[in-house]
């Protein structure tokens, strides 16, 4: 059986004022009524699938036990919460230490051991196409592969990766070697790569063993390695939680995708078609979201007149929209965001200055 690998502890700053550190996005109901979090363990229940490990951070684990106990009990499946064990890391360090810590954890017991590295702030509508995919990818992963998931670009996004598909592997149908894999391009690098017509999106879902990532970590990041090895082996285990050592925080923070993805021969693709979109910002959410005649998306108490193509959304206060077009606006108890929907990824820019003011 494969073993789910949840990331869940990013703080989604992009989908601030709804996101917060203290609250990321992975815990909030985006675009069902389950949260992206279930939504995401939900996509990896089933005979196929060992119980999952959820990694995050120390101050999320109530919310993170009490969504997987609620997912669970709607599911009537045997083991306990889902059977999921929760990794706690003291201070988030990005996906590559948490990466590490839980390839590390699962190595004691086989090495082997197939993981499926996923992000919980997806969206994927297909899900028989999902598992079809990931059978080729554990595949080639069985074979020495970090296999990614390969999506169609659909616009020259810079909050993704890309990666170049080279020839498909002879040992496993429908996966291909990475020929390059380029992290968070600028935008006119992006947009070459999309006229190019040879690049695909990273998913940010990832399938390889224990062992691979172990090696690929060891060979490009051993620092990060020894300071989540050493972590690991002074966690301590209390009920379904494990708590990883402070050596932790020695770890850099870096994501996967530039400390092993962008260097490693190892990469393998499969070209997938899932109905994937990544709620990364306020647009995305714009795209995948149900809108009405004038293409305006909203939640909550809103009203709009002559409101063309905006995404609206209020916590709980009354929320008017008049003549707008284009518009992002998020209501929230103590926070109010307008802007221009082309802008979306530059809400990050406004977090990091709130920090900076703290
Ligand atoms: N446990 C833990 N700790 N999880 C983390 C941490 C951390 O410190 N930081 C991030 N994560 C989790 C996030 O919650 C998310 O589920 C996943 O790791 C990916 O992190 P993001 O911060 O959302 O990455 P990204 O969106 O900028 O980029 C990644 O995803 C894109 C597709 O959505 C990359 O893999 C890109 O190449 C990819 O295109
Ligand atoms: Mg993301």
């Amino acid at each position: 059986r494969i073993v789910p690998v949840i990331l869940s502890g990013g703080s989604g700053t992009r989908l601030w004022p709804l996101s917060r550190e203290t609250y990321p996005k992975q815990f909030w109901p985006l675009v069902s009524e389950l949260t992206m979090l279930q939504e995401t363990a939900a996509r990896a229940i089933g005979p196929d699938f060992a119980p999952p490990v959820v990694i995050c951070n120390e101050g999320s684990r109530f919310m993170v036990a009490e969504q997987l106990r609620a997912l669970h009990s709607g599911t009537g499946a045997a083991e306990g919460p889902l059977g999921a064990r929760v990794v706690l890391e003291p201070q988030p360090r990005n996906s590559a230490p948490a990466i590490a810590a839980a390839a590390l954890l699962v190595h004691e017991e086989n090495p082997g051991q197939v993981l499926w590295l996923l992000a919980a702030d997806h969206v994927v509508t297909d899900l028989p196409a999902l598992h079809a995919a990931l059978g080729r990818a554990a595949a080639a992963a069985r074979r020495g592969k970090i296999v990614t998931f390969g999506m169609s670009p659909t616009s020259p996004e810079t909050g993704y990766g890309y990666i170049e598909t080279g020839p498909e592997l002879k040992e496993a149908p429908g996966v291909h070697r990475v020929a390059r894999f380029v992290e968070k391009p600028d935008a006119a690098t992006a947009r070459t790569f999309v006229e190019g017509h040879r690049h695909l999106w990273n998913s940010g879902m990832f399938v390889a063993t224990a062992a691979t990532l172990i090696a690929e970590l060891e060979r490009y990041e051993p620092e990060l390695l020894a300071a989540v090895r050493t972590a690991v082996q002074a966690a301590r285990r209390d009920l379904d939680f494990i708590r990883l050592g402070e050596a932790f925080l020695a770890a850099p923070s870096v994501s996967i995708d530039y400390a092993v993805m962008e260097k490693t021969e190892a990469a393998a693709v499969v070209p997938a078609s899932i109905g994937w979109s990544d709620l990364g910002s306020w647009a995305a959410l714009w795209e995948v979201a149900p809108k009405d005649a004038a293409a305006n998306a909203t939640q909550g108490p809103v009203e709009l007149l002559d409101a063309k193509r905006c995404l609206v959304r209020s916590e709980g206060i009354l929320t008017a929209v008049v003549g707008l077009e284009d518009a992002v606006l998020v209501v929230t108890d103590d926070a109010v965001l307008a802007m221009h929907r082309d802008r979306a990824q530059d809400v990050k820019k406004v977090v990091d200055r709130l920090k900076a003011k703290g």
